[in-house]
């Protein structure tokens, strides 16, 4: 078992950043109604925090993926585990992600999104691991880049646990 969770991120800087981010997307996406796809499970909080700050008409979906195990370690290779629910052709899609690592499932998973042909995609991350990045897609919407750390909480998981943490945490 590691340590306890050390605070990263507080309660209330990660709220001033989802409301940042937030501003940001309903500039951006004003009348175009977007589709807004969670990548399950980490992105659940962040999303349902990301849509109630971005506060106009757009639509949700969820989607998860394999990448981890119950290790710390991306195992590289990605399956989609349960498929999108609504049509993404000529859409406007944002993916959601709570934290960007090696790169490799959002690398994958926008793959798959552009033989949908959506009308545009682009990317909101919560946090990202600059050190441990395998990929160079680029992150349009981003809240914080964070220390290779194990970071926890706000949706994020070590082995299952955690992700119920209000803030952000890193273990030892
Ligand atoms: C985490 C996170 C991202 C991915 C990032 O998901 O939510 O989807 O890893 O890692 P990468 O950039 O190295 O690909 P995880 O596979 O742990 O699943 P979970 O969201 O269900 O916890």
């Amino acid at each position: 078992m590691p340590s306890e969770p050390k605070i990263l991120i507080n309660e209330h800087d990660i709220s001033r950043a989802v409301g940042r981010l937030a501003a940001e997307i309903r500039r951006d996406y004003k009348n175009k109604n977007p589709l807004l796809i969670g990548i399950l499970k980490g992105s659940f909080i962040f999303m349902a925090d990301l849509t109630r700050k971005i506060d106009m008409p757009l639509e949700v979906d969820f989607v998860r993926l394999s990448s981890y195990g119950s290790g710390t370690e991306s195992s590289g290779k990605i399956r989609v585990l349960t498929r999108l629910q609504e049509p993404v052709k000529g859409r406007h899609v944002l993916l959601v992600e709570d934290i960007i690592d090696t790169g490799l499932t959002t690398a994958f998973f926008i793959d798959y999104l552009r033989k949908k042909r959506p009308a545009s995609v682009r990317l909101c991350a919560l946090t990202e691991k600059p050190a441990r990045r395998k990929t160079d897609i680029e992150i349009n919407y981003l809240g914080f880049q964070v220390p290779d750390k194990f970071i926890v909480g706000y949706g994020i998981d070590w082995d299952e646990k955690y992700r119920y943490l209000p803030d952000i945490r890193y273990i030892e």
